[in-house]
């Protein structure tokens, strides 16, 4: 049996390594480059493939895939957003993901930017390279005094929750289903305009599908209150940036934190050596902000997730090359 890898990072190594080592009737190839038409020829011979990017899988590369056999495909990664179900169907493939290596990553990582917000860190910063060691005009806010609205309670969701409390902040929750112990909290309120009527920082925790694209619009904004902070760890494409942009020159928006962005693509990933060399305009914008602060989808970045994405992933592919269902297999009939 062969598993062939795309994206392999060297940061993934030693965790492949021992997978390897732990799976010896398993030869495994790899490549650090991500799943294209064009590489797709790379996983030849195969029997199933493992890979993690944020650009779209094309059908053009699943169909090579296809013709070489290669119906097992695995990511290391939780969200499937970048596949069309359609291709994956059309060509009989099966998928998994990784749907827990670590909540915690994420979950750190988003209150991490509420709080380097709530104590306007970046103005902190600014001042201390001008050797500007005095405290006035950086004043700061606690999470305790914030209503905080978590949209989506499922696995990250929850630990934020957890964390938040642990500081003192109150919740309020909204999720399309109801997690048991979130509603025995009473954290749940009925509605989105209900979490952005009473919420000073609204933190985003769902998947992207085509039905909530741009969810944070003009209206949603308009419904929040005065100096919102809106951070995003979950997909930029929940997020109308046109309209980010507009609260925020408005000051309808206090400020943002922002692990994703709308065609992040176009930025991540690469050296620019300043952000005035960003070529997109947008993310440009939002980058020269004292108030926003993007980090580069790396809420994830873990030694913990990524140990646990190479593991998993690896495991579940060898599972669907066996012919198993493994219970992280992705329903791609939705
Ligand atoms: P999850 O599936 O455990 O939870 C998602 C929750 O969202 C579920 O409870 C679901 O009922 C709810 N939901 C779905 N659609 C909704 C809607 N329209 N309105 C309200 N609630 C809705 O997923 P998770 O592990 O918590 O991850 C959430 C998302 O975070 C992933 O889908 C992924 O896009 C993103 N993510 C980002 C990073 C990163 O590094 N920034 C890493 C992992 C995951
Ligand atoms: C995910 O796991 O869905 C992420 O967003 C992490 C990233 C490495 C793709």
């Amino acid at each position: 049996m062969k598993i062939f890898a795309y994206g392999i990072r060297d940061d993934e190594l030693s965790s492949l390594k021992k997978w390897e080592a732990a799976n010896p009737e398993i030869e495994v190839g790899y490549t650090g480059d991500t799943l294209t038409p064009d590489t797709a020829k790379l996983a030849k011979g195969s029997n199933g493939v493992v890979t993690l990017q944020t650009t779209p899988y094309e059908r053009g590369a699943l169909e090579q895939l296809k013709e070489f056999g290669i119906k097992s495909i695995s990511i290391r990664n939780v969200g499937f957003d970048n596949f069309e179900f359609k291709d994956l169907n059309d060509f009989g493939m099966k998928l998994t993901n990784v749907p827990v290596y670590s909540p915690n990553a994420i979950a750190e990582h988003t209150v991490l930017l509420m709080g380097r917000l709530l104590r306007r860190v970046p103005e902190v910063d600014v001042k201390f390279d001008n050797g500007d060691f005095t405290w006035a005009p950086t004043i700061g806010r606690e999470y305790r005094e914030q209503t905080i609205g978590v949209i989506g309670t499922g696995h990250i969701g929850r630990v934020v929750i957890k964390i938040l409390q642990g500081f003192g902040a109150k919740v309020v929750a909204y999720d399309v289903y109801h997690n048991d112990d979130i509603e025995k909290q009473g954290l749940y309120v009925d509605t989105l305009e209900e979490v952005y009527k009473q919420s000073d920082i609204i933190t985003l925790h769902v998947p992207l599908f085509d039905s909530n694209k741009y969810m944070i619009n003009k209206d949603a904004i308009a419904q929040m209150k005065d100096g919102v902070f809106i951070v995003n760890c979950a997909r930029g494409e929940l997020i109308d940036t046109d309209a980010l942009i507009a609260g925020l020159d408005s000051g309808k928006i206090g400020a943002a934190g922002l692990d994703v962005l709308d065609n992040e693509n176009s930025v991540f990933g690469k050296k620019w050596g300043s952000i005035d060399n960003l070529p997109n305009p947008q993310i440009k914008n939002l980058a020269e902000r004292i108030n926003v602060i993007i980090t580069p989808h790396n809420a994830f970045y873990t030694e913990t997730a990524v140990h646990n994405m190479i593991t998993v992933a690896f495991d579940s592919n060898k599972a669907l090359i066996d012919g198993e269902t493994p219970k992280n297999i992705v329903d791609t009939t939705k």
